[in-house]
């Protein structure tokens, strides 16, 4: 396998995603020597720029923050002389074979392989493919020393149907094994070490069932509205924007049986048996917000259909509460809540798992039970992880309360660099690790679970409730 010569094409290379997260991924990678020696980069958008002009644009989101000091110039320097860019338009081949005589000059372009990276918006997803497949510029899997592989980002569709459809027409180029479906928030270094949580230390594995655990609940939280960029949001609403995809992605790790290794395929496997024994939802599972004009920190802030880019009559949902069955012998009877909300005091996003109390406790006797245990994994901000134990308050007395043991990250690592979710995400499509990429039939079992009550609300234009802005909403 030729491991040096890689040609990475960023698809809507001119749009935000690819300059704030693919780019600055990439040369991080690259200043750590994480990519094939014979990397280059070609942005690809229908805006016109010189390969300078290009390089220009890109450069101001960069960070030398794993070569801090003097080889930082020289790094980046080295990266964006490996940045090439050339326009066009994506329903056109012509264009992908400018971009092919672009990599012929540029490349050893009949040696290296090709990730093509999708930072465009999902209606172009279908049509992109159709191009390069034309155009000839797509290599099979992994055929002797060369592979294709894509990468996209969700939303991956609306519903189940949707979904379908451009699983379709990704097929017509892609096989299921060139194609990663990124879910960043898988990339996440406390999402990440959910498996090892559960199935590196031994301890928890006994406990992790409906006889131990009462319920779980899982809480996002920003404390920002859609301001001024509510187009795509008010599309989609906070039901696809983050519960169908990266919430729910959360509870499987949290909920899956232990796999039978850690190859991706058994990850997976795990993953899809717990979708498919979650309930399909009802209307009665599920509360839907919106956020009415508020106060946070001092600044006022207009409602979410005050916004110039929101209808001012849009049901769309910037809040949801929603309450999950999951039908196996592991869970049953355990309810599991996924809280999603933007607009509330505070940026949060971490699970919480309760344990059960005992009213038959030795230490009731004492006048008051003491209170259940839990384990919090604090996803963002401030990584950790946190497990509440009741303790016997220093003194002569048998008085206890509930302590935390505190494994807060910016404690226990100081000096380690928490990696941003694309850097591994990106590396790990680069050497073939397709666990943390949603497969496709993941992907239709979290559709099924969701799309009747998507429906359901759109189709009944049930009103959201309203929250002030900056309250915690109906959490
Ligand atoms: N931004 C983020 O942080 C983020 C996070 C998670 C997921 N995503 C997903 O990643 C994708 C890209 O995000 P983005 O924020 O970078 O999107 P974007 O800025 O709206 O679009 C990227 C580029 O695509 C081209 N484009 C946009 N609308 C088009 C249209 N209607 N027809 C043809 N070309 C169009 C534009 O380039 P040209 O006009 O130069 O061709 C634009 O610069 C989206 O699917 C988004 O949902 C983004």
């Amino acid at each position: 396998m030729n491991n040096n010569d890689l040609n990475i094409v960023v698809l809507g290379a001119s749009g935000d995603l690819a300059r704030k997260k693919i780019f600055p991924s990439l040369f991080s990678l690259f200043c750590q020597g994480f990519l094939p020696k014979n990397s280059k980069f070609f942005g690809f958008s229908r805006s016109k720029y010189s390969h300078e002009e290009f390089r220009e644009k890109i450069t101001a989101d960069l960070t030398c923050r794993y070569t801090p000091g003097e080889s930082c110039a020289e790094n980046m320097q080295n990266f964006l002389d490996c940045c090439f860019y050339q326009n066009g338009n994506y329903d056109s081949s012509d264009a992908f074979l400018n971009l092919y005589e672009l990599m012929s000059e540029k490349s050893n372009v009949s040696k290296a392989s090709r990730l093509f990276y999708y930072a465009i918006p999902p209606s172009l997803f279908g049509v992109v493919a159709k191009s390069i497949g034309d155009s000839g510029l797509v290599l099979c899997g992994s055929c002797g020393e060369q592979w294709s592989r894509t990468v996209i980002e969700k939303p991956f569709g609306r519903d189940r149907a949707s979904s379908d459809r451009l699983t379709e027409e990704l097929s017509a180029v892609f096989i299921e094994e060139q194609i990663y479906r990124i879910d960043h928030y898988l990339g996440k270094e406390m999402v990440q070490n959910i498996q090892v949580t559960r199935f590196a230390n031994e301890i928890f594995k006994p406990l992790w069932r409906a006889q131990h655990i009462a319920r779980v609940d899982i809480v996002w939280g920003e404390d920002i509205g859609v301001e001024g960029r509510g187009g795509y949001f008010d599309d989609y609403g906070i039901i696809r924007d983050v519960v169908q995809n990266h919430l729910l992605q959360i509870l499987a790790l949290v909920a899956m049986d232990e796999p039978a290794s850690l190859a991706a395929n058994h990850i997976r496997d795990q993953k899809v048996k717990l979708l498919r024994s979650i309930k399909v939802l009802t209307p009665e599972d599920v509360v839907i917000g919106q956020y009415s004009a508020g106060v946070l920190n001092g600044r006022k802030v207009e409602a979410y259909r005050d916004d110039p880019t929101v209808a001012d009559d849009s049901l769309t949902p910037t809040f949801t509460k929603v309450q999950l069955t999951i039908d196996n012998d592991r869970w049953r009877g355990v309810p599991f809540t996924i809280s999603a909300g933007k607009g509330v005091a505070e940026k949060l996003s971490e699970i919480r798992i309760k344990f059960h109390a005992s009213d038959s406790n030795i230490f009731c006797s004492t006048g008051a039970c003491p209170p259940p245990n839990e384990l919090i994994i604090r996803i963002q901000p401030n990584e950790g992880i946190h497990l509440n134990i009741v303790n016997k308050k220093p003194g002569v007395k048998m008085d206890f309360h509930t302590e935390k043991l505190d494994l807060s990250y910016n404690k226990a690592y100081k000096e380690n660099i928490i990696p941003d979710a694309y850097e591994s995400l990106i590396l790990d499509v680069i050497r073939e690790e397709k666990a943390l990429f949603i497969r496709k039939d993941e992907l239709e079992a979290a559709w099924d679970i969701f799309t009747p009550v998507l429906h359901y609300l759109e189709e009944n234009k049930v009103e959201p409730k309203m929250y002030p802005f900056g309250t915690n909403g109906m959490m």
